[in-house]
Order: structure tokens, then sequence, then C-alpha cells
């Protein structure tokens, strides 16, 4: 329904694991240096403008600390996800998670499993768009602070990339989670979602949002 409150956006993502980390990386190098919360760029910075390189080699050093250092950021601002360019790093590796309390409610299993992602690890992605038509929801991002906005995306998609691991990830997702990596993979070619939304008059404050709340 347009316009109405979609309150899976509000909800806080839930603590990952603890051996999140090294779940997704293998074991620290070295346990000495702790995964660092980095700084965000916010909307106006260049950084968010320019199109991201590829990333040569997933594995090196350099990339899996910088996966580290963004899934600590990400948790930290309570975000579902986070690209590169916003921790100034112009690489196309983003991470996001679609856990289950954000998927629409009443649905099968099986289609619980597309609209779900655990914390993920994308480098290089690609999407392509499936059947369906768009779906509106609403979008808030770490680098557009305080703000929300209704944005029309297609509601399935299919997803490729590598891994932390440099193995290839490639998922279909439909819901929350094929937003989520829209919105993601959007600022790997310099796009913030006000630059997708069709109708800027719902850029609202998210402490105005009860406004957009549907009757009874
Ligand atoms: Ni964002």
């Amino acid at each position: 329904m347009e316009g109405a409150v979609d309150i899976r956006w509000f909800l806080p993502c839930p603590p990952a694991p603890i051996n999140t980390f090294e779940a997704l990386t293998g074991p620290r190098a070295d346990p000495i240096f702790q995964d660092m919360i980095l700084k965000i760029a916010r909307m106006g910075h260049p950084v968010l403008s320019q199109i991201a390189a590829p990333v040569p080699d997933p594995r090196v050093p350099e990339i899996q600390r910088l996966i580290n250092d963004m899934v600590e950021t990400m948790i930290d601002a309570n975000g579902a996800g986070l690209a590169a360019p916003q921790v100034h790093v112009p690489l196309r590796l983003v991470i996001f998670q679609a856990p289950g309390e954000r998927a629409d409610p009443g649905l099968s299993e099986d289609e619980r499993f597309d609209h779900t992602a655990p914390l993920t690890v994308l480098i290089n992605p690609e999407i392509t768009v499936l059947d369906g038509p768009a779906e509106g929801g609403w979008e808030g991002c770490l680098s557009v602070p305080g703000l929300r906005g209704w944005v029309e995306r297609p509601a399935h998609i299919r997803y490729r990339g590598l891994g932390a691991d440099g193995q290839v990830i490639e998922r279909t997702a439909r819901g929350f989670h094929a937003r989520v990596v829209q919105h993601e993979v959007d600022h790997l070619d310099g796009r913030l979602y006000p630059g997708r939304m069709a109708d800027i008059s719902k850029l609202i404050f998210e402490s105005e949002i009860r406004h957009f709340a549907p009757a009874g």
C-alpha cells in the first residue's frame, strides 16, 4: 500500500552472533587489532557520487580487514546494509542482511527463502531484474541520516557476486531482501535513494513517518 508505514525499516537488526567475523572471513590473523568503526560519508561527499572500481582479489588482507571493519560499522550504526564508498573506499563491495523480522508476514517457508538473507558480503555484484512489477517501500540510508524516502524498485531480482572467501554467491531475492541489495549496489554507481524517488514530497524526516500511517 503506497504511503503506508512499513515498520520493517524501523526494526533494529538483531546483533550479529559473536563469531560473525570469523564465519565470514576466517580467524583473525592478529587478534590484537580490533575491528574499527569507520566514519560514514554523508550525502554531498564526492565519494558517494563516483563509480566504484572492481575489487581485483577479495582474499587479500586489506579487503578482509575492510570487510571486518564494515561489519563492525554497520552493526554499530544499526544499519541493514553498507557499501564501501560509504566508508570512503570507492570499491565494489557491499554488506547487507535481510533478517526474517523484516520479511513480509504470512509467507510460506519457500517464499521466506527469497525474502531473507544472512549477513552477506558481496563483491563486484551484478543484478538482473526478474519478472514482476516494481514495489514501493520506505528506505533509509546511513549516509542520509534522519530521513526516509518512498522508493519504487523491482520486486524480484537475481544477484551474483563474490563472497569474502572469493567463492561465487548467486541468489534470487524478493521484498526487503531485493530492496536492500539494490539500494547497496546503487551506492557503487554513485546513486543515493533520493535519486531514485519519483515523488520528492515523500522524502521526509523519520520522526514524521507517523503521518503516513495507514488508517485504523
Ligand atoms: Ni545507503
